[in-house]
């Protein structure tokens, strides 16, 4: 039987997306979709289009009571709460229990590869909403997401304006993938879900080494980078010399320390399983937002 679909943070840009490409791609009749978000007057668009949209903020039990009413499948994004002080995982636990609590058929969660094992300080976080997910019983849906190729916009302008990259992640590869085809995967497994549960890990087509993708990034750019290899600690020491503040070194620096370890290098065929279509390689990606990425 068809329900309804509920994304939570739809006015981020993967909640967005998401909620686009199940209209668009999949066909989902807008009457089945309901957006959930803290901002509702920013998807006034997507209500011109039929969408349902409800105020839902994990911090206010209020709207997590209401705003679940009538949703089938839930997809939980996971919200960018990185206090370090348990935020987000209470966050999520509490939008996972009212989700269930009023009659969800379907969770879904937005996660991190290898959120078990992985050496990005946050994964503790993934992998304890995973775990809420499944102890509700319900039949669900668990998204490990690879690193989006946007994340190269907090690297490659800076290593362009240099021409140095200091990297710690070694020869650790990193399957990159576009946001967008995360979210067609995402919506594709939404509007076409399989029998009982799955976990997917949406990657890239292949993974690479910042030395590969300084190569790549640079033939395509017209300009050198050279990768600088650091430890850990100078990554750290560097990061604060530069001013970053020290909240979120330990954060930025266990990126790295993930990318050696090879918590991110993971290829899967789910993406295109999932959405239909191959992922952008990260060659096409570095092509079509070159000027941007040239700093
Ligand atoms: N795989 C990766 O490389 C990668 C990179 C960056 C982030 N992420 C994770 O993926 C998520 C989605 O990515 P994005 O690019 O869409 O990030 P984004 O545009 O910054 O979106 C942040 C998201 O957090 C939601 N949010 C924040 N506080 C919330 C609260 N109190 N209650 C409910 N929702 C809350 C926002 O929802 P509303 O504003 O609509 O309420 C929005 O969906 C991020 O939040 C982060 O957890 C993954």
């Amino acid at each position: 039987m068809t329900h309804t679909i509920f994304v939570t943070g739809a006015s981020g840009k993967l909640g967005r997306a998401v909620v686009t490409h199940l209209i668009d791609t999949f066909g989902v009749v807008p009457s089945r979709i309901i957006a959930g978000t803290r901002n509702p007057e920013k998807l006034a668009d997507l209500a011109t289009r039929g969408i349902a949209i409800r105020k839902i903020d994990f911090d206010d039990p209020a709207s997590l009571a209401s705003g679940f009413s009538d949703a089938g499948t839930v997809l939980v994004i996971s919200t960018d709460a990185l206090d370090g002080a348990g935020t987000r995982l209470r966050q999520h636990k509490a939008a996972i229990a009212a989700a269930a609590k009023a009659g969800a058929r379907r969770l879904a969660y937005a996660s991190l590869p290898k959120a078990d094992t992985s050496h990005v300080s946050f994964a503790p976080d993934h992998l304890g909403s995973e775990d809420a997910v499944k102890a509700t019983g319900l039949p669900y849906l668990i998204f490990r997401n690879s690193w989006y190729a946007e994340n190269l916009f907090m690297s490659l302008p800076q290593a362009f304006k240099t021409g140095q990259w200091y990297s710690a992640a070694g020869e650790g590869r990193t399957a990159f993938v576009a946001r967008d085809d995360i979210a067609a995967a995402i919506a594709g497994a939404l509007a076409n879900p399989p029998a009982g549960s799955a976990t997917y890990t949406l990657t890239g087509s292949q993974a690479f080494s910042n030395g590969e993708i300084a190569a790549m990034a640079s033939s395509t750019v017209g300009k050198p980078i050279q990768v600088v290899n650091l430890t850990d600690d100078q990554l750290a020491g560097g990061m604060k010399a530069a001013g970053v503040p020290d909240a979120v070194i330990p954060t930025l620096v266990s990126f790295d320390t993930a990318t050696r370890q090879g918590d991110l290098a993971m290829v899967t065929g789910d993406v295109e399983k999932l959405s239909g279509r191959a992922p952008a390689t990260l060659r096409t990606f570095l092509a079509a937002n070159a000027s941007a990425l040239a700093g």
